[in-house]
This record gives structure tokens, sequence and C-alpha cells, in this order.
């Protein structure tokens, strides 16, 4: 049985069956949806690719700029002349940011789109969590409004795919394009602000939800190595916790003041939703993330899934009550590569307010 540990907390085993959970109508539940297999012939197609992105994860562990590995073969070739590198920036007041490369989009001599990037980060500061991914956008990160900017939000997916071409295993896929399709009554499916993740041993990622603006939800693609999830709607995330705190007592990690806070919290659904939101209360953050107990129960109640290569996880990001949270660990003793793509129907609307970015 796999164990599940996270960021120095033990969280007890991974369950050996599988939860069911690849009805699409799920979606509309704000449920995740998985695709078993989806992907699993195309993964072939892009084994040389996937080798190579893990070469250059292997050169980035051992400190390598990522810039001076793009400049070189084969990388140069697919970046040239469309996308030209204006080099590396590092962000001194974001500890987890690895380095950003920059590119300006480029048609012959014409610059079409600037400030273009990619960004090489840490999953967590836990020293033993190596855990990394490299995401594509452009602008100001967190501050510019992606979904206002259909062009430039095309060419950073195009520059993902010439770095790392297995994107094609979400984008070139028919099954998933078809499935989508279907979901999100639409004639178009584009998948935009790009990840590449690195689930390291030890890591993994706490409850969050991906709501943005222009996005209707995001599709995670497991190449190599094996994950564990906890995934559920915010509404049922937030009747899970009490329905936990009617049926167990607090775990003995919590502090009487925690404990007092949550009790308050369990009474009051639109406070713990708020207090969820804020990602800032320790007690809530502790409790959901870091206690055996809880992460247990959540499993027991039909909300875990495990992902291997060629399975494909879909999770639905539309309104701030309805969207999937999610939860992730590394099975395995090495680190496995996987893609997040958020999704946006050809008929997206974009009545969304601007601000509904978390
Ligand atoms: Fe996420």
């Amino acid at each position: 049985m796999q164990q599940l540990k996270r960021r120095g907390f033990c969280l007890g085993s991974a369950p050996i069956r599988q939860t069911d959970s690849h009805d699409i109508s799920r979606w509309h539940l704000g449920m995740p949806v998985l695709l078993k297999s989806n992907s699993i012939n195309l993964l072939t197609d892009h084994a040389a690719h996937i080798k190579q992105t893990e070469e250059l994860v292997s050169a980035l562990l051992k400190q390598t700029d990522c810039d001076s590995v793009l400049a070189n073969t084969p990388y140069a070739e697919r970046l040239e002349p469309k996308f030209q590198s204006l080099g590396s920036a590092f962000n001194e007041g974001d500890p987890q940011e690895i380095e950003t490369v920059m590119f300006d989009a480029m048609d012959g001599d014409h610059i079409i789109a600037e400030d273009l990037w990619l960004k090489a980060s840490w999953l967590s500061f836990h020293e033993d969590d190596a855990s990394l991914r490299f995401r594509f956008s452009f602008g100001i990160d967190s501050l510019e409004d992606v979904a206002a900017d259909p062009g430039r939000q095309k060419l950073a997916a195009e520059l993902t795919d010439a770095v790392f071409p297995e994107s094609r295993v979400i984008t070139d896929n028919q099954a998933l394009e078809e499935t989508l399709k279907s979901i999100l009554h639409s004639d178009g499916i584009s998948f935009v602000e790009r990840i590449i993740y690195f689930n390291s041993p030890n890591g993994g990622a706490y409850l969050h939800h991906d709501l943005e603006r222009g996005h209707d939800g995001v599709v995670f693609a497991q190449l190599t190595g094996q994950t564990f999830w906890l995934a559920l709607s915010k509404q049922a995330l937030i009747e899970e916790i009490i329905l936990f705190s009617k049926t167990h007592s607090w775990p003995d990690s919590l502090t009487l003041e925690m404990r007092l806070e949550m009790s308050e919290l369990i009474g009051d659904r639109a406070y713990l939703s708020e207090q969820l939101g804020s990602f800032a209360n320790a007690g809530l953050i502790h409790l959901i993330n870091e206690t055996e107990a809880f992460v247990q129960f959540l499993i027991a109640r039909g909300h875990g899934t495990q992902l291997e290569p060629g399975d494909v996880l879909l999770l639905p990001q539309a309104t701030e009550e309805t969207c999937c949270w999610h939860s992730v660990f590394c099975l395995d003793d090495e680190m496995g590569q996987a893609l997040s793509f958020a999704i946006r129907a050809k008929n997206y609307a974009l009545t969304k307010p601007a601000d509904a970015t978390p």
C-alpha cells in the first residue's frame, strides 16, 4: 500500500481501489472527471520529448540556467525564428521562483508580441520537496488580465509547444477535445495558461482552486509517475468539513485556539467559505491538508483519485461556489511529469468580472 506523505506530514495510506469518477455529468456539479487511460497512445508518440524534458529538469536541479539550455539543440531550432529569447530574470522578491525566461514573438523582423515568459518555480519551501513547475504566460504576473488578450495568450501557448512538444498529449487529443466540446456545448476548445508540473516525493499541492476569468476549467494529464488527488467542489468541501466536525474530535495537532476558531467556522457556512477562500486561516489549512484524520476522511467519503501515466483529470472552475478544489500527492519514489492546461471554450463569455481571480 502506498503512503501519502507531503511536506513532512504523513497522512496515511492511499486506497488501492479507484473511486469511480468518470461520469462527465460530474463536471456540472463542480466535481472532478477522470478520463482513465485517455492519452495512453499519445505517450508513446512523445516518449522522446518527455525524456528530453526530464534532462532539462535534471540540468535545472544541478543549477544550470534554463535560458542557456534553451539556447541549444533541440530547443533553439524549435524556438527560432518566431520566439526570440531576451534572457533570464531572477525576482529576488519571490523566493519560490527559480528563473523567468522572457521572449518576444517575431514575424520576420517585426515584433508581434512582447513580454511572453516561461517561469520555473518551486512548489513549496520544504527542503525535502523538489517539486517544480514551468508556467507560460505574459505581462505582469498576477496583475495582467490575460483573458482580455487572447492573441498573446495563444502565442504563450505556442511557446509552450516549442519548449515542450509533449503538450500535444492534450492539444492533439481528439477524444479529449470531443469530450470537452460536449461538456461545454462549444464547437471549439483552446488550452491556455499552460503549466508543466514535476511532482516529487514528499511534494504536491495543498487544497486550492484555479478559478480565473477566461477559463472554464483545468485539464491535468499524467505523463510519467503516479499522483494521488483529493478533489471536490467547494460546496462539497464545506459540507465535508462540517460533517467531519460532527463525527470526529479535532486532531491533537490543532491548538486550543485553532479548535475554538474551527468550532466557530463550522457554525457559519458563509464564514467558513470566506476563510477557505482566503488561504490564510492557519487552523483550517492545517486541518484539511496536514492531518491524517481529515485526509483519510475525504478518501473514505469517495473524494480520492489515483492518476497513472495516460490518465487525464478534468477540474471544472466555473464559479467561486462550484469550482473544484484539489490537492495532489506524489505516489512514486521519483518525480513524475504532468501537464496542467486551462480550458477555454470558444463560446466563453467574457462577462465574468475581472476580479474573479483568487
Ligand atoms: Fe490546481
